[in-house]
């Protein structure tokens, strides 16, 4: 069957980078970007559209227009944000969400990914290698809003056997497109910094181990993802995903192997702690290995490598 795919909210740090993988992959015709913002960037076989997925008529119409078969709902408030402005982000995250589901019956639409997060474990979640099956208590809103979507994405599936698939995504490293308002950010606001001004003031403490994902990595596990056969999918809740997990104190050892005098401090306070703390330090991503052959490529070494490669031509 020939694939035409709409995506919401691709102007963020992950739908930039994987727009273009499904462009290359599908053809740039068959690959409609969408974001509430013009991107800053378009190339002239390039199909984007403005939508606010909060206004359902518009997406109705969007949808109608372009009679997709996949789509891929990316917008969403992320952690720190979702603090400043907890209704919102309920709003956004919850409504959008409820507004595809329904949208994708309505019009038969097949197959959607959304992304959840590790923000859906909490302080009684373990913290080593946590289990896909575990107690999950999350405290920010974001977690919370992730947890209630993982639940819809399930029920649609069993109740009206939509086909949905998701990742909870954990902290996501890449030098394309800034992430906006996450607590995994300072993974990558610490090269920026190390090569603009050779320090870095941490807003994590530097025994902060966090799950995190390099790009790459990122946009080959979601596409594996959607290419597997939905019999073997036996998650459709949100699969846990792995790619590797360190503190702000060994990046930062990391980052001096390349720049010797870079410097790394740590400020004394910051709102962001707390729901760092209440996340993972590692997570055990064995149903994605086992359903999907999943396998992370990048480490530490291969990431700060690339991330400064990259950067110092971009900064
Ligand atoms: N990177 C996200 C955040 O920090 C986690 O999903 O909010």
């Amino acid at each position: 069957m020939k694939e035409r795919i709409i995506m919401i909210g691709a102007n963020g740090q992950i739908g930039s980078e994987l727009a273009t993988a499904l462009r290359s992959r599908f053809g740039a015709e068959n690959v409609i970007t969408s974001d509430i913002r013009e991107p800053h960037a378009l190339k002239e076989d390039e199909i984007f559209e403005i939508i606010n997925v909060l206004d359902k008529s518009a997406l109705k119409s969007l949808f109608e227009k372009y009679k997709p078969t996949q789509v891929y709902l990316l917008a969403a408030m992320l952690s720190a944000t979702g603090e400043k402005y907890p209704q919102k982000a309920w709003d956004l995250n919850i409504n959008g969400l409820l507004h595809v589901l329904d949208l994708a019956l309505e019009l038969g639409i097949k197959k959607i990914f959304w992304p959840s997060s590790i923000a859906v474990f909490g302080p009684h979640s373990p913290k080593q290698y946590t289990d896909q099956y575990c107690v999950m208590d999350p405290v920010s809103i974001y977690g919370v809003s992730k947890l209630a979507g993982e639940r819809l994405c399930e029920y649609y599936h069993h109740k009206y056997d939509l086909d949905i698939r998701s990742i909870r995504y954990p902290g996501i490293i890449s030098w394309k497109t800034a992430p906006g308002g996450g607590t995994t950010d300072y993974a990558i606001d610490i090269f920026i910094e190390a090569l603009k001004h050779g320090q870095y003031a941490c807003f994590l403490s530097a025994n902060t181990a966090l799950p995190m994902l390099y790009m790459e990595d990122a946009v080959r596990g979601t596409i594996e993802l959607m290419d597997t056969p939905s019999e073997q999918i036996s998650i459709r809740s949100s699969y846990n995903l792995a790619g590797l997990s360190f503190t702000p104190a060994e990046i930062a050892e990391e980052i001096k192997k390349i720049l010797p005098n870079f410097e790394m401090s740590y400020v004394d306070y910051d709102p962001r702690q707390a729901i760092a703390d209440s996340w993972p330090a590692s997570i055990d991503d064995s149903f994605a290995r086992k359903d999907w052959s999943w396998e992370p490529k990048f480490d530490l070494a291969s990431i700060t490598e690339d991330m400064i490669a990259n950067l110092k031509t971009n900064v």
